[in-house]
């Protein structure tokens, strides 16, 4: 039996960080006014080939200040994701508004056939607004989420969006460093595709800055107002407030630190090899599980280079139950988890408005998600095999 701790997903720190965080500390730059943030933005731009980003304290806040820059309030309906991480979710309420519960396609993203459904049966255009004819509510929005490294089907989405005059902000918090390689959108980064985008650099993320975020969208004048949001509205760029103590709206401490950024900086300079260990992982456990004991891993969506960010193993037609296995795993010293609780289901959304959920609910208790740290060796992965052979035999 395995005698040694393999945990599910845990930061990698193999270059510059402790320099690049040293050189912030000892320049007493620490917190949001320092030269790295700008400098990380910068670079993060040139990786994902966009202009306009705003670093942010967190995937949560960059979700936040595009929901407010969009207009969402209340009175407005966002079209969200099920089986999700609820914080996708979370800023929709924030802002007031109320979200619509959509279910998902076979790698986890927002079915566009779900969101169709939603518009063809709740709704009607009124004015070149989406109303649903039986809230009154004016649907304003939607936020596809590209679970796991995965891409949800943006050519559709976006047409659904053209269509019916939709905002689209792209949550890409957990596929920071994937891209498309096929169709309409070859060569953009996700986060980059939709009115606005957020990443998130929280420590389990591919890429980490201890806690953090970006904001992506298309235009000078969105962007200075996000930034801005993120520094309790004073326009610094404007000299009679940034004396004055001038504050146009209500805005927040949204603002990535120094620190942050510099562990970021350093962060980047490894991506591309995270991501290639972690595909290379990938192979590896597909290799020795797929058809195995009812089990089989997940593919990621085609026609993208994907981060392969979580590995999801799906139970088919196993012997023992998910949760199960994910005790016995943990008696065996491999760390796992279960995907989430749908989103629906959870205290705060249980009367929110949610479309059927044939593939959301067939998922929720089937997958668990397996060891995919970007520095697990080719040996972890085959003692985590072994186990999970061993235990569903
Ligand atoms: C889908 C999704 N959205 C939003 C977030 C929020 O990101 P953060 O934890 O950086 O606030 C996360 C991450 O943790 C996430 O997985």
């Amino acid at each position: 039996m395995n005698n040694k701790n393999i945990p599910l997903s845990v930061p990698n720190f193999p270059g510059n960080e402790r320099k690049y965080v040293d050189d912030a500390i000892a320049s007493t730059w620490v917190s949001t006014a320092g030269p790295l943030i700008p400098k990380f933005e910068k670079a993060m731009a040139d990786y994902m080939g966009c202009e306009h980003v705003v670093a942010t304290n967190s995937g949560t806040s960059a979700l936040h200040i595009s929901l407010i820059d969009a207009g969402i309030g209340p009175g407005d309906e966002v079209i969200a994701a099920s089986l999700t991480f609820i914080a996708a979710v979370n800023p929709i309420r924030f802002c007031g508004a109320e979200p619509v519960f959509v279910d998902c396609d076979e790698y986890f993203c927002m079915d566009p056939d779900s969101v169709q459904y939603f518009i063809d049966n709740y709704c009607e255009m009124q004015g070149g607004n989406l109303i649903n004819k039986t809230t009154g509510a004016h649907v304003k929005a939607m936020i596809p989420v590209h679970v796991f490294g995965n891409m949800a089907n943006m050519e559709r989405l976006m047409d659904i969006a053209e269509k019916y005059n939709l905002i689209v902000v792209e949550d890409a918090t957990e596929s920071v460093g994937t891209f498309v390689t096929e169709g309409r959108y070859k060569g953009k980064h996700l986060g980059t595709i939709g009115h606005y985008g957020a990443l998130s650099f929280n420590g389990n993320k591919v890429m980490t800055t201890g806690g953090g975020g970006m904001a992506i969208c298309h235009d000078d004048v969105v962007r200075h107002h996000m930034a801005i949001l993120t520094e309790e509205a004073q326009d610094m760029s404007k000299k009679e407030d940034n004396l004055l103590f001038i504050h146009t709206e209500v805005g927040y401490n949204y603002r990535m630190n120094n620190i942050a950024a510099a562990l970021g900086l350093a962060q980047l300079e490894s991506l591309e090899k995270f991501v290639k260990t972690k595909n290379e992982n990938y192979r590896l456990y597909c290799q020795h599980l797929n058809g195995k004991n009812g089990l089989r891993l997940i593919p990621y969506t085609p026609g993208i280079r994907s981060s392969m960010w979580f590995y999801s193993l799906y139970l088919e037609d196993c012997k023992i139950s998910r949760n199960e296995l994910m005790e016995k795993l943990a008696e065996r010293k491999i760390q796992s988890r279960p995907i989430w609780m749908l989103n629906p289901d959870q205290a705060p959304y249980k009367n929110s408005l949610c479309m059927p959920l044939p593939n959301a609910r067939n998922y929720v208790d089937k997958i668990v998600n397996i060891p995919c740290s970007s520095n697990l060796t080719a040996e972890d992965v085959k003692i985590v095999c072994d186990e999970i052979l061993d235990l569903t035999k």
